[in-house]
Order: structure tokens, then C-alpha cells, then sequence
């Protein structure tokens, strides 16, 4: 799942570069009572464990620990340690390098596209039409700009049948 600008940024000072409240409501919807993973970066910049919801955080430091988490060293050992679990999917919620070891084995993207140009140092690795990767688009619902969101929005899913 992930959110990004027309030019493809996805994250400034190591924040989100917008405040979209919908969104995020899109996000806590999907995700509530799954399995999501996410990079140190992204664990650090929320702040706090989202609740209800399993965490993996990726890192490569082995002394790295989050209560109330499971770390693992890379993408691959979260997909494993899920598995294990029995939890059906996974929820990659970023950033960069967890969205590059996501894409190449993902059934599924909800991408939502934000209206806008932005600056940030975080950007979305991969191709920016996700058909280039074999992805077909399935539904797709736009969000007009209003008092809470500053930028247009549309959500967009896209599937793959195997990666
Ligand atoms: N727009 C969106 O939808 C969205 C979603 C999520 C995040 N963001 C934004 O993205 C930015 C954070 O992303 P980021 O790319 O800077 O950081 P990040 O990927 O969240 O975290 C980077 C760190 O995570 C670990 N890591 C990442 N990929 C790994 C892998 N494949 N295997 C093992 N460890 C891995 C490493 O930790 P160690 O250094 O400890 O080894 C790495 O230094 C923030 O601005 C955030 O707001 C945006």
C-alpha cells in the first residue's frame, strides 16, 4: 500500500509530505486486524505501533527491538515469519526498500495516486505505471480536493495473477 505524488515521492523529511485524512482512513481500514510490514524509517517516523494490527518491522540491525513487534533482518524473513503464523497476507506499508522487496513478489497495490507535485527524499522505486510490471488495474475510485485535503486523490488497485 503506498502513496504517491505525480512525481513520485513518497516521503519528505522523513515524514509524509501531505496530510490526507481519508487516506489514511483507506489505509486504517484495509490494514485493521492484518499483518503489516514496515522498514525501521517508516516504524520510527509514525512514532508508535499501530494498533490492532501484527507488526514486522525490517532491519538489519540484530540488536534492533520494538516491543510489541517482531524485527526480522530483510523482507524475505517477514514473508517466512508470517507464513509461519499462518496469517493468509501481507500489508508492505513501506518505505523505499521495503516497497523495492514487496514489488517484485506483490499480488496486489493499492496505490493511491495524489494529485500533485511534491518535493521529498523518498521516492517510490519501481515503474511508475504499475502495467509495466505485469499489474492490471481493477478498481479505481477518485477523491476531490476539499477543506481537509489539500490534493485530489484517486484510489486505485491493481492485481497480478503471479508475480
Ligand atoms: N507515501 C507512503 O505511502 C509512505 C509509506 C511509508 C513510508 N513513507 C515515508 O517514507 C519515508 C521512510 O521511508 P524510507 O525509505 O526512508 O525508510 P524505511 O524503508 O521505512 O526504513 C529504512 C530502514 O529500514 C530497514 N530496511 C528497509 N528495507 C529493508 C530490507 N528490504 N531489508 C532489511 N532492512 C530493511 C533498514 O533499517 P536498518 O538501517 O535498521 O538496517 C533501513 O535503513 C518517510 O518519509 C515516510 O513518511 C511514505
Amino acid at each position: 500500500m503506498v502513496a504517491v505524488s505525480e512525481n513520485g515521492v513518497i516521503g519528505s523529511d522523513g515524514g509524509l509530505p501531505w496530510d490526507l485524512p481519508d487516506d489514511q482512513q483507506f489505509f486504517k481500514r484495509l490494514t485493521l486486524g492484518g499483518c503489516i510490514v514496515m522498514g525501521r524509517g517508516t516504524h520510527e517516523s509514525v512514532g508508535r505501533l499501530l494498533p490492532r494490527r501484527t507488526t514486522l518491522i525490517v532491519s538489519r540491525n540484530p540488536e534492533y527491538r520494538v516491543a510489541g513487534a517482531e524485527v526480522l533482518p530483510g523482507f524475505d524473513d517477514a514473508r517466512a515469519w508470517a507464513e509461519r503464523q499462518g496469517l493468509p497476507e501481507i500489508f508492505a506499508v513501506g518505505g523505499a526498500g521495503v516497497y523495492a522487496a514487496a514489488l517484485p513478489v506483490a499480488h496486489r497495490l493499492y496505490l493511491t495516486r495524489v494529485h500533485a507535485q511534491v518535493e521529498g527524499e523518498t521516492r517510490m522505486p519501481g515503474p511508475n505505471d504499475p502495467a509495466e510490471a505485469g499489474f492490471s488495474l481493477v478498481a479505481e475510485r477518485h477523491h476531490a480536493p476539499d477543506a481537509r485535503h489539500s490534493h485530489g486523490f484517486t484510489f486505485q488497485t491493481w492485481e497480478r495473477a503471479a508475480p
